[in-house]
């Protein structure tokens, strides 16, 4: 009896193939998670899109393998780092193996208050093109593709703002810096307002910050400040696909996360890392759908019988960036038909 044919679909087909199935996995956490904006919930926001998610996955032909998620496997149920994630091949088929990083719902506080710019985020590459990155801080600076080589994460402030001006032909004072709002950051915010350049301070989501940097017209210039290191990854598989700028560095402050990051195969906790060093892979998909309202993407408006949703879908090897603006019927539109507002 001869063994059955396997039909393997090459790494190269991932941003071809499964860019619409990863559209449709973060539209469905968008809806779910948006389901409960305002509630005050976060926790209850986050384990929505969680769910939606996850479920959204099970339909999608890969062997996907969660390396940014939820957190270890023992914290989290579902999503946790490792996780086997995609739909089960019939036999003698072998789908695509695909590293994921996803996080659910980036801006839980946003999406429980209904504050602008929490969105739902996914990356997906050939296996070793995401780092598996520690859930702990990172410094970063954001810049966009202008800025190529112009950063320097030991620099003072100064100079790299002087830097970022240079690279886009305008004064320090013209240059828009958004900032997480944290304690933590009271120096930086010092620092960027001695060099003379204004400050967007927001109360969460370094992420969403990070690609609107990296996008011209979106009315930032630059993000700095420390953030999560897993969001620091997904920031860095959006800016491979914009060409963005990015110079980071893992916080490693205890002993438990040294040897966390040692165990995770990180030899060097000092190192500086670029977009590329953190997102190193050659096929890759980025996807966010705005939850709440924001800067870059509608949030989901929902109108009875149906909703719509905006999500950014970007590819990096065949330099695609879509806006996709969908219409979803929950049931058979109603003697008005399909509402486009
Ligand atoms: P959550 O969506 O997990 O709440 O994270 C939001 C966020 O603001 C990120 O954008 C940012 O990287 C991180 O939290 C900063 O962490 P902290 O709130 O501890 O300063």
């Amino acid at each position: 009896m001869s063994a059955p044919k396997q039909q393997t679909k090459s790494a190269s087909r991932i941003e071809r193939d499964l860019l619409g199935d990863f559209i449709h996995v973060a539209e469905e956490a968008s809806i779910a998670s948006a389901r409960t904006m305002g509630q005050g919930n976060a926790e209850a926001s986050d384990q929505a899109a969680v769910q939606a998610m996850r479920h959204a996955f099970e339909a999608v032909e890969m062997a996907g393998t969660i390396v940014i998620g939820e957190g270890e496997r023992d914290e989290a149920p579902m999503l946790y780092i490792g996780e086997q994630v995609g739909a089960t091949p019939p036999p003698g088929v072998e789908f695509p193996r695909v590293s994921i990083a996803v996080d659910p719902l980036e801006g839980t506080n946003l999406c429980a208050t209904g504050t602008a710019n929490s969105i739902v985020v996914l990356a997906a590459s050939e296996p070793g093109g995401l780092l598996h990155a520690p859930d702990c801080y990172m410094q970063k600076i954001i810049a966009g593709p202008a800025c190529r080589d112009a950063l320097d994460i030991d620099a003072p402030v100064k100079y790299n703002l002087k830097a970022i001006a240079h690279c886009l032909d305008r004064q320090v004072k013209d240059l828009v810096v958004m900032v997480l709002d944290r304690p933590r950051h009271q120096e930086l915010i010092s620092q960027i307002r001695t060099a003379g350049a204004r400050i967007r301070l927001i109360p969460d989501g370094d992420l969403s910050a990070g690609i609107a940097a990296a996008v011209r017209g979106a009315g930032v210039d630059a993000v700095f400040g420390t953030g999560g290191a897993p969001e620091g990854v997904l920031t860095a598989a959006a800016l491979r696909c914009l060409s963005g700028e990015m110079v980071a560095r893992l916080v490693v402050n205890t002993p438990e996360l040294e040897a966390r990051i040692e165990r995770m195969g990180i030899r060097d906790g000092k190192r500086i890392y670029t977009a590329r060093d953190l997102a190193p892979g050659e096929q890759i998909v980025f996807v966010a759908s705005g939850v709440t309202e924001g800067a870059l993407l509608h949030g989901v408006r929902f109108f009875g019988d149906g909703c719509r949703t905006h999500t950014l879908a970007m590819t990096y090897s065949s330099r695609e960036v879509r806006f996709v603006d969908t219409v979803h019927m929950f049931k058979e539109p109603g003697r008005l038909g399909v509402r486009l507002y």
